[in-house]
């Protein structure tokens, strides 16, 4: 079948270019533009990539006017069903789920690498005790590649594997550390006979002075919050994990990047700014229009937190499963529960907001961070962590994404143009003459 294309006409110089039409398995074509600049002298703009392919990939997709989301052609919904994130993460890396001895293998060499060398300890000491542990996680990921000298080439594909396991495993151990630093708290080590969630919570919990028994419920509650945070296409996060891999630094340094873009309240730092912004609202006292109506205003730099994505036109399909997830949880909670009451104004102003034409016709609708905090909350986990525990999750995206573009045949280093709106050329002029 011939190939099909689209034609560009110069209307100023009526010169004509024929552009491939790429086909993907699923979701939109895209026009192959690498030939334009050579062929018509032009670039293509689009801040933010609305409408630009950074890539090609076969790990997640995503339809934001459905607001459908599959895991390698997995329907988000059934995993976090029947799946488990250990068996979410294999499904990332390498492409279908596992057979139950792969499963087990798997889960061996993840839960083998989740100890710290333990100088990693001193990593922490150099920050202050009330650090945001963003700051300790970017600083801690980012040095971890010291300690592995003789197995970082990324071009080797068995240490590429390697360093993915490595950063999969250690992640909730790094998290938990930071988290513990900045209470004061002495460190926990991993216990092997946990399973990856478990052992998270125990880390982050578990004292010294007794036995600490893990909540089986809130472990399987983090597990499904964590399929949900797993990985999510080419966004922020993601796109500068390949950035930073493309000139072929090393993955910790590149998931070090992914972490800092994470931070933003306009990316992973919303789930933060979600329940920051409930809880002014719960003080203010003022009626939730009072609210809703700053959002709308173009001149008040409040917006809704935890409402709008650049993808999802509809509702985001895992702050469906979350809502429910919250739901059930605070229901087991003893009446009077705090964090009921965040969760009562949380559904209250998505109602409101989603009856809004403001909010309709933006489609703007909650998205994975609106209802997330609340679970945390519920586990004890505070919100300086919230951010951190995204990252947890997220890191499988980000090392599942860089192991596919260092094995892309058509991956180059990153590197975009620009629209130059600054002065034409001039000559200096000396001082004594301006
Ligand atoms: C994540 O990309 C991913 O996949 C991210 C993520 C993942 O899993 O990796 O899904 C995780 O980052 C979710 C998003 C978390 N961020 C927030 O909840 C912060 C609040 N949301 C917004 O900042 C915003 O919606 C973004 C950043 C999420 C999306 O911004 P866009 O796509 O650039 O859209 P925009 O800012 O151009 O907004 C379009 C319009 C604007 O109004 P107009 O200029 O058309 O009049 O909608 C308005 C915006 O002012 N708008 C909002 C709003 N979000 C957008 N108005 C009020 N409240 C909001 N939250």
């Amino acid at each position: 079948m011939s190939k099909e294309s689209v034609t560009l006409t110069d209307n100023s110089t009526g010169k004509q270019v024929e552009l491939d039409l790429l086909s993907p398995t699923v979701g939109p074509k895209a026009i192959d533009v690498r030939k334009l600049y050579k062929e018509l002298g032009y670039f293509t703009y689009d801040p933010g990539y609305m409408a630009t392919a950074s890539c090609s990939s076969a790990i997640t997709y995503l339809d934001g006017d459905k607001g459908e989301l599959m895991y390698r052609g997995y329907p988000i919904e059934q995993l976090a069903e029947h799946s488990t994130f250990v068996e979410v993460c294999y499904l990332l890396l390498y492409g279908n789920l596992p057979t139950a001895e792969e499963l087990m293998k798997f889960e061996s060499i993840i839960t083998r690498h989740t100890m710290l060398h333990d100088q990693v300890q001193g990593f922490y000491r150099g920050f202050r005790r009330d650090a945001h542990p963003m700051a300790t996680m970017v600083g801690v990921v980012g040095a971890l590649s010291a300690f592995y000298h003789d197995d970082l080439n990324i071009h080797d594909p068995i240490q590429r594997e390697r360093s993915a396991h490595r950063l999969i495993a250690k992640m909730p151990t790094i998290a938990a550390w930071s988290y513990r630093y900045s209470m004061g708290l002495p460190f926990n080590y991993p216990k092997n006979r946990l399973k990856y969630s478990e052992d998270f919570l125990h880390l982050m919990f578990a004292m010294p002075t007794e036995e600490y028994e893990v909540d089986p419920l809130m472990a399987k509650a983090l597990d499904v919050i964590m399929i949900l945070h797993a990985d999510h296409e080419q966004n922020a996060s993601t796109s500068t994990v390949r950035l930073a891999g493309s000139s072929e630094a090393n993955p910790f340094a590149a998931v070090a990047a992914g972490i800092a873009s994470l931070w933003g309240p306009a990316h992973g730092g919303a789930n933060e700014a979600v329940i920051n912004m409930l809880r002014d609202i719960e003080k203010s006292g003022q009626p939730l229009s009072y609210w809703v109506n700053r959002a709308k205003d173009k001149d008040d730099r409040f917006r809704l937190m935890g409402f709008g994505h650049r993808v999802y036109k509809n509702y985001d399909p895992r702050a469906k499963i979350i809502r429910k997830l919250a739901n059930e949880i605070l229901d087991r909670l003893p009446p009077g529960n705090p964090n009921q009451k965040l969760f009562d104004i949380a559904r209250e102003l998505e109602q409101i907001a989603l009856s809004d034409p403001y909010f309709k016709e933006r489609s703007l609708y909650p998205n994975v961070d609106f209802y997330s905090g609340v679970i945390f909350l519920s586990m004890g986990i505070p919100v300086s962590m919230f951010t951190v525990m995204f990252a947890l999750a997220r890191t499988v995206g980000w090392v599942s994404q860089w192991c596919e573009m260092m094995s892309d045949d058509e991956a180059r280093i990153g590197r975009p143009r620009q629209l130059y709106m600054g002065a034409t050329r001039r000559d200096y002029v000396m001082l004594d003459k301006r």
